[in-house]
């Protein structure tokens, strides 16, 4: 990797399979940009944590389903360096001296919190979910990535993060970078039910590792314009899915189909139809590319990853210790 490159670093907490809102949302930009800039991705085993801290049987399942999607959706482990958190000891040590002047109320007023403690029904919160936010901060950081390609939930994280940095070069030493956000092309993806996200708790995804048939039978089954009974009644692309989804994965057709839609001139069938192959067309390359990393050849990614990662984060904290005057017997 030549020196003098910026460094991106982003990731995602291993819960489950990858979807196409996390490609349109960050994925593609974290492919994109992997050759100019100095790119890390990290697993977040720790953060999946703080909402599934009873003993997760699937956690190691869900790391390496993951790293599969990355290397599928054309994660170059060649430019990408992908690691895992719980492994980098470090993060977790920024993170603590981060906690000293990081405000309770900041993080309790996070609308991503506030967000996810709702959905998870936590009405009280545990001190590790409220702290993730500062475990994130110290995730970016200490690769003083500048760069941060995540979906649109995350620009509070990254924002508090920029916050955390700047405090710190501020009371220490201006050692550690200020991070910027990156969101995608199309920062939310409506759910195939319709619902504003789409989500695998929502059950209203299109995996990345989905079948040909799977995408199909998925798209077969969402819902259109509910006005429209007739193949020739005039539809109302505005409201319907799977028209939403061609101007994401079809933009070429979408004025068109939008034309024939109003006028009738085009039926769901068909439609649905033009989308499904269109978004296979965007996933064969993903499912050919995964056939290529059996379980060796990811843990040994893994591996490599996490051995890089961890000597970037050894010379960071070096720094760090020096800058607040913690290293007494250097
Ligand atoms: N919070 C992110 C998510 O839920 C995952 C994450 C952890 C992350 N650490 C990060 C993203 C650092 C970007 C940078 O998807």
């Amino acid at each position: 990797m030549p020196e003098g490159k910026k460094r991106i670093l982003t990731g995602d907490r291993p819960t489950g399979s990858l979807h196409l809102g996390h490609y349109v949302g960050s994925l593609a930009n974290r492919v994109k940009l992997q050759e100019e800039y100095e790119s890390y991705i990290i697993i977040a085993d720790v953060q999946a944590l703080t909402t599934h801290w009873e003993k997760d049987d699937n956690l190691k399942r869900d790391v390496f389903q993951i790293t599969g999607d990355y290397l599928a959706a054309g994660i170059d482990p060649g430019l990408s360096t992908i690691f895992i958190q719980s492994m980098i000891p470090e993060i977790h040590e920024l993170t603590m001296y981060y906690s000293m002047f990081t405000s309770v109320n900041v993080l309790r007023h996070n609308p991503t919190v506030k967000t996810e403690a709702a959905q998870h029904g936590f009405s009280d919160m545990t001190y590790g979910f409220l702290g993730y936010p500062v475990s994130q901060a110290a995730d970016i950081s200490i690769f003083k990535a500048h760069l941060v390609p995540v979906g649109e939930d995350q620009i509070p994280h990254i924002e508090l993060a920029r916050k955390i940095v700047r405090r710190f070069n501020d009371l220490y030493k201006p050692v550690l970078v200020e991070p910027e956000v990156l969101v995608g092309d199309v920062p939310r993806l409506i759910g195939l039910d319709g619902k504003a996200k789409m989500s695998k708790s929502l059950n209203n995804a299109i995996f990345l590792a989905d079948t040909a048939d799977e995408v199909w039978q998925k798209i077969r089954n969402a819902v259109t314009d509910p006005a429209r009974i007739h193949k020739t009644d005039p539809g109302h692309p505005e409201v319907c899915t799977v028209y939403e989804y061609h101007r994401v994965f079809n933009p070429e057709e979408a004025g068109e189909i939008e034309d024939d839609c109003r006028h009738g001139h085009i039926g769901c069938v068909n439609c649905k139809k033009k989308l499904s192959g269109k978004i296979n067309q965007l996933l064969e390359p993903m499912r050919e590319r995964r056939e290529k990393y059996d379980y060796e050849a990811i843990r040994e990614i893994l591996l490599e990853g996490t051995k890089k990662a961890h000597r970037v984060a050894l010379d960071t904290m070096a720094e760090v210790r020096e800058a607040m005057g913690i290293n007494y017997l250097d």
